[in-house]
């Protein structure tokens, strides 16, 4: 067991693709992941599943990758302690999820632009360049910007894990420049098509963090390292000021259209 512990996730489940349904069950599902090459063993430690439970998904597993053999699950050790059934986040990490509810707000409304989309008038174009303003200033340069030059930081960033957002950032950065390149060109089709791309990335991306990346983190900080991280967020949240009011009220001022 102990090779296949040691395996990337999607080479598992190419081999075995039941290992796949099994691990779906527990609510780690890989199918999303752009980047594939978790361990098996690390995927399990950052869902961070009960102990009774991650022993039972993986008595399940090891049955499928060796049918006719008896596996002991001693050999199997857990770094951390098991995630509890409510997630709380601390100070900071909640910081981050509250940016998250903008951002998902303003992705749950992108299908309606893309439907009503405009490159004619002048108002339509408007909303387009306000919509990459927020992406830019708001998404990327500021939250973003909070993980990756300060969150991921604390931990080692050849964790798969961690490869794994900064490639989804990047993703999404592509999507920003590609629409914007469509809009100068007049390419309807193509801002629709990125803009929606776009969209179903961050909320995949998002519900990723808020669900797995973040608790995970909490479970592995520490209080000095939250006190740390809640003082360098202050720092950037100064910086930003009143700007994250004007973003709100272009969300809302959106929504109510
Ligand atoms: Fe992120
Ligand atoms: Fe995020």
């Amino acid at each position: 067991m102990e090779e296949y512990w040691n395996r990337s996730i999607k080479e598992v489940i190419n081999e075995f693709p039941e290992v796949g349904k099994i691990l779906d069950e527990y609510g780690i599902g890989c199918a999303p992941c752009n980047v594939g090459t978790c361990l098996l063993k690390d995927i399990v430690e950052i869902h961070g599943l009960a102990v009774e439970q991650e022993q039972e998904m993986m008595r399940r597993i090891a049955k499928i990758i060796y049918p006719d053999k008896v596996v002991k699950m001693s050999q199997i050790r857990r770094k951390t302690r098991a995630a509890p059934k409510e997630i709380k986040y601390s100070p900071p990490l909640k910081a981050l999820v509250d940016e998250h509810v903008l951002i998902k707000r303003w992705a749950a409304l992108i299908p309606e632009v893309v439907k009503n989309l405009d490159l004619e008038s002048e108002e339509g174009r408007q909303l387009i360049l306000d919509g990459v303003d927020f992406i830019r200033s708001y998404a990327d340069k500021y939250h973003h910007a909070k993980e990756e030059e300060v969150l991921f930081k604390y931990f080692d960033e050849n964790l798969d894990i961690l490869k794994v957002m900064h490639e989804d950032h990047t993703q999404a950065r592509g999507h920003v420049n590609a629409i914007l390149e469509a809009f100068e060109g007049n390419d309807k089709a193509s801002v629709a098509e990125h803009l929606t791309a776009y969209a179903e990335l961050l909320t995949e991306h998002i519900k990723k963090e808020d669900e797995i990346l973040y608790p995970w983190m909490d479970r592995n900080l520490s209080m000095t390292q939250i006190g740390g991280l809640y003082s360098k967020f202050k720092e950037i949240e100064a910086c930003i000021g009143d700007s994250s009011k004007k973003y709100e009220a272009f969300i809302t001022g959106l929504e109510k259209k």
